[in-house]
Parts: structure tokens; sequence; C-alpha cells
């Protein structure tokens, strides 16, 4: 088991990476201050819960714990006030008080409706995440739990950090291929902005990875895990460097919507976003046109696209580029990477080169 530490202001929390790891949550509950006399609600969704949710009730139960089960119908859609309410509720009828805890167990979308269960109850009460979609190793760390709303996603939420992740990557391997896939892209990311080495380690061990072979894996979320801890301990509350983990993100968003999230996996729409930054950056930061030729190979090496097949309306692209929640006062901001391992914040970038390079996405 690997571990690492995110260290912020106020607090500081471990990330375990393993195999097998959830056979240790009583030990590591403990060794957090989690008492037996203190109740546990286990969120998770219909997917994941029927998979892993008994075992861990039962390893929990064992040790003495008292151990509810509250669980939503998979999918981003469900990431919503309703659910949240439901959850609440189970968690009011099964007894939850403010010395409770509440564990995540699933992808993102239970992290992100759990944490912001666990940020609410009873004006806040520890949680704990146990990711089980390789996605959720960055959705996991950094304290941003939320839930959508009709008029677009994550508007309703909180920063809340969890006591600690407990990430066991076994259960990685009765995550859908479509959902693995997806989640390599915000692993490559992670490298592409930061660690170099990291993206050479990527570019060796693509087959391993993809063939989710365990010792690789837990080295990839690990170094994936250190480069979000990393910026994150820098930016707890998302005012400034922090917005460099947006790379690919602003073309891959304005994928997402104007394609009605059901095209692209998120992955998918970001590795697309990424290799438009990666041309972007040649236009307007100076890098190197190798640049582009590698990130798009890496990004390939993980089966993941650098094209847009359909041809959306370049004007639609850019209209919900402009209105990302993430762009202040109207003009482009990108993510931009003058080399591999690098990035850069740029406001204002001008329109003309970023229709060039809507243009080349589109080309075979
Ligand atoms: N809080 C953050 O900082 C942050 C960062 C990135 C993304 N997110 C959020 O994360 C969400 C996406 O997360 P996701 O991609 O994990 O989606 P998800 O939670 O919907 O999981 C994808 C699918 O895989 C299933 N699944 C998950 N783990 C499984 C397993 N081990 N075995 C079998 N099936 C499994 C789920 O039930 C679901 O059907 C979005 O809502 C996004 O907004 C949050
Ligand atoms: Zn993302």
């Amino acid at each position: 088991m690997k571990t690492l530490t995110v260290s912020l202001e106020r607090t500081s929390y471990p990330i375990y990476i393993g195999s097998g790891t959830y056979q240790q949550l009583p030990a590591l509950l403990k060794k957090h201050g989690v008492s037996r006399d203190r109740t546990i609600m286990l969120v998770s969704d219909t997917h994941v819960g029927p998979l892993y949710a008994g075992k861990i009730q039962e390893i929990l139960q064992q040790a003495g714990y008292r151990v509810g089960l509250s669980l939503i119908p998979a999918g981003e859609e469900n990431k919503n006030l309703k659910e949240f309410e439901r959850v609440i509720g189970d968690c009011l009828r099964f007894g939850l008080t403010r010395r409770s805890v509440i564990l995540a167990l699933g992808g993102g979308v239970v992290g992100d409706l759990a944490g912001f269960v666990a940020a609410s109850y009873m004006r806040g009460i520890p949680f704990v995440q146990l990711p089980t979609s390789l996605l959720a190793h960055d959705s996991s760390v950094g304290g941003k739990v939320a839930v959508n709303h009709p008029l677009g996603k994550n508007y309703i939420g909180a920063f809340h950090q969890p006591l600690m992740v407990v990430f066991d990557v076994d259960t990685l391997k009765t995550l859908p291929q479509k959902e693995v896939v997806s989640g390599f892209a915000e692993v490559l990311k992670h490298g592409l902005i930061w660690d170099e080495s990291f993206v050479s380690w990527l570019e060796d061990r693509a087959g391993e990875l993809l063939g989710l072979e365990t010792e690789p894996l837990i080295e990839a979320i690990y170094r994936g895990c250190q480069v979000k801890t990393a910026v994150v301990s820098q930016d707890e509350r998302e005012a400034g460097i922090r917005a460099i983990l947006n790379y690919g993100h602003t073309i891959g968003h304005a994928l997402e919507a104007v394609s009605g999230y059901r095209t692209f996996t998120h992955g998918e729409a970001v590795a697309i976003g990424i290799a438009g930054a990666a041309r972007l950056s040649v236009k307007v930061v100076g890098a190197s046109p190798a640049l582009v030729e590698r990130t798009e190979a890496l990004l390939q090496a993980f089966s993941l696209p650098v094209r847009m097949e359909t041809t959306w309306p370049a004007e639609d692209l850019l209209e919900a580029m402009k209105r990302d929640k993430k762009v202040q006062s109207g003009e482009y901001t990108f993510v931009l990477s003058p080399q591999i391992g690098r990035v850069e914040l740029v406001r204002g970038v001008a329109e003309e080169p970023i229709r060039e390079v809507l243009k080349e996405l589109r080309r075979a």
C-alpha cells in the first residue's frame, strides 16, 4: 500500500492506494480517531453497491461498527438535490449524529454527492472517500463536493475535505472499459501539466496500465494524486493555481455542452480538449510542434480520441467556451503548455487562433 499526504492550512489527510485495502479499513478508521461507538453510513450507487458494499459492511461490522447503507441510482443525472435529500433521510432514520462518519463508495458521482451530504448533515460531519473509478483518483482529492442543478453541473456545493481517501485498485477490475479509458484522460492530464518524467513513464507503461496490472496501476494513481495534491495544497479554495487542473477542459466542457453530454465520456471530451490546448499552445505561447505530436501520441496510446468526429459548429463551441463558469469576464481563458510538464493560465486569448484550432481538430 502506498500513502501520500494532502497538507492544507488547517488540516491534512492521507491517501492510501493499494490492493486489498478494504481489509484494513477498521485499522485505518481507528488510526484516524473513528472509534467503534461512532455510527457509519456507507453511501454508494446501484452499480457499485451490489459489488462491494456487502463486503465492506461485513468487515466493519466484524470490527464492531454499526453500519447503514444508502444507495443512489447510478448515473450523473442522479447527482441532484432529490437524491441528496433522500440520502439525508436515510442518515436521519439510521440515527446518524454529529459524531457519525459517512463513507462514499463509488465513482465521482457518489463521492461528490455523499461528500456534499457530509458537508451539510448537522452542519458537517466527517467523511471518507472510497473511490472505485479511475476518474475518482482526481475527484476524491481536494475537497470539492457538489450536486448538479438543472441549469448546470456542480452549481450547489461546498469545500469539505475528507478524513482520508482509501483507494482499492482491485475495484477497477469491474469498471466498464470505456470508464477506464475515460479515467486515464485525467491521469495523463496530471502528467502533462506537472511532471515530464511521469509522462515518459506513462508512455512506457500504456499497455500494462490499460490491462489494469496492479503494480503499475497503483503507481499511476499514486503519481496522479501526487500532482493533484501538490496543486490543491497550494490553492485550497481555488483562487489561483488550481485552475491549471482545467488543462483540456475549456474545449472539453464546450464539447460536452454542445453535444448534450451524450456523445462523449468526460475523458474523451477532455482528451480532444487537451489535443486542442496543445495546438493552441503552439500558436499562443510558442510551444514546439513536437509537443502536439507527443501529446496526441500519448492520448492515442491510451485509446483516447484527439479529433472531433462530428462537425460541431464553431460558433456553438465558442459560445460555450465563453459561458464556462470558470471563465471570467467573458474573455477566452485557456490553460496552455509551453512544454510538456509545464502549463500557464492565459487570459484574453484571441478568437482567431481558437477558430484555427477547432478547424484542425476536425481534420482526420
Ligand atoms: N470533486 C471534484 O474535484 C471532481 C473532479 C472531477 C470530476 N468530478 C465529478 O465526478 C463525476 C464523474 O465521476 P466518474 O467518472 O467516476 O462517474 P460515475 O461515478 O458516474 O462512475 C461511472 C460509472 O461507473 C460505475 N462504476 C464506478 N466504479 C465502478 C466499479 N468499480 N465497478 C463497476 N462500475 C463502477 C458507476 O456506477 C457509473 O455507472 C462527475 O459528476 C464530475 O463532476 C468531481
Ligand atoms: Zn475532468
